[in-house]
């Protein structure tokens, strides 16, 4: 296939199974992106071309190669899941999608691993957890950081998407890390036993869905925190004003980037945590796209 672009537009890199963990954003990935806010509907017709001329991370349909040892297959999928964000065509499911989310991490605070390597080293690094669990670990960031930076910490990173999944995995044998295991799990429901992790994570997770389903997720992370064990999150930031969250809560309507922000805008995702159990829900930095909060699971 090829794409219907002017001779001066950018063109495309072809991204392969082979190049594309090592190909950073390309100026034709960099120029599709700038098109979502400026042409929206010559953005759509382009980058659902483009997404079908990427590698596809498939495998089989009931998710074998991916759920933990012994876990039934397919694992049940939530609704929400189903309607996709970002103006990603297929959603975070599409097999082909992966190199879409890979690439735009570049425009995120917290998708930056020079970003989440000083958060996580700034909450973690005087007592590293002996396991950390990052649910919705997406193509495994905030996961693969963690390992790099904690060699003796088992890292373990879960998401619904078996194509991320199977990226994730790739990318960790390539950064040479024997302490990170990932699979395709639903964050509110998962097989792993009572207090498996001293730490929990998410990164860019709870924004994505309706209020209750997030609180499922949170009390599920409660679940299978340790007593005194520590839970951290880098996700949308919350503003402090009614008037800033409505603002938020109409871009969501009117661009379609982000469908379920208006619905995290009424979660008080700080409020959510401490009334799941939690205690210490402290705000560590706040930027308009992201904050840093920790909490503590109260001490047996
Ligand atoms: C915006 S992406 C963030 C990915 C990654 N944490 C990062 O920062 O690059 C949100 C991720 O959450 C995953 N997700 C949403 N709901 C989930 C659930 N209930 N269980 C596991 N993963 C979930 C999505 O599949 C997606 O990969």
């Amino acid at each position: 296939m090829v794409l219907a672009l002017a001779p001066h537009e950018p063109q495309p890199v072809p991204i392969t199974r082979e190049n594309i963990f090592d190909t950073p954003m390309t100026p034709f990935e960099e120029w599709l992106f700038s098109l979502a806010r400026q042409n929206p509907a010559r953005f759509r017709q382009l980058v659902t071309e483009w997404v079908d001329m990427c590698p596809a991370f498939d495998g089989p349909e009931d998710g074998a190669d991916v759920v933990p040892p012994g876990c039934l297959t397919p694992i049940p999928i939530p609704e929400y899941w189903k309607i996709p964000v970002h103006l990603e065509p297929g959603g975070f499911g599409n097999p082909k999608v992966v190199r879409l989310s890979q690439v735009s991490k570049a425009q995120w605070t917290f998708t930056r691993e020079e970003n989440v390597r000083e958060w996580l080293s700034r909450l973690y690094g005087d007592a590293p957890p002996r396991r950390f669990l990052d649910i919705g670990t997406g193509t495994g960031t905030t996961a693969i950081v963690c390992a790099e930076l904690f060699p003796e910490t088992e890292v373990i990173g879960i998401d619904l998407s078996a194509p991320y999944i199977r990226f994730a995995r790739e990318w960790a044998k390539r950064r040479g890390l024997t302490n990170v295991q990932f699979y395709q799990q639903n964050a509110q429901q998962t097989v792993f036993p009572d207090a498996s992790f001293d730490a929990v994570h998410f990164t860019y997770v709870l924004h994505e869905m309706p209020v209750e389903d997030a609180r499922k997720i949170l009390r599920e992370l409660y679940r299978l925190t340790t007593p005194g064990g520590r839970l951290s999150m880098f996700d949308g930031l919350y503003p402090d004003t009614e008037e800033e969250r409505q603002r938020k809560a109409q871009f969501s309507k009117i661009t379609g980037i982000e469908p379920y922000l208006g619905e995290y805008m009424k979660l008080n995702v700080e409020k959510a945590i401490a009334e799941t159990g939690f205690t210490e829900v402290t705000r560590h930095f706040a930027v308009p796209d992201g904050m840093v909060v920790s909490a503590r699971k109260p001490a047996a």
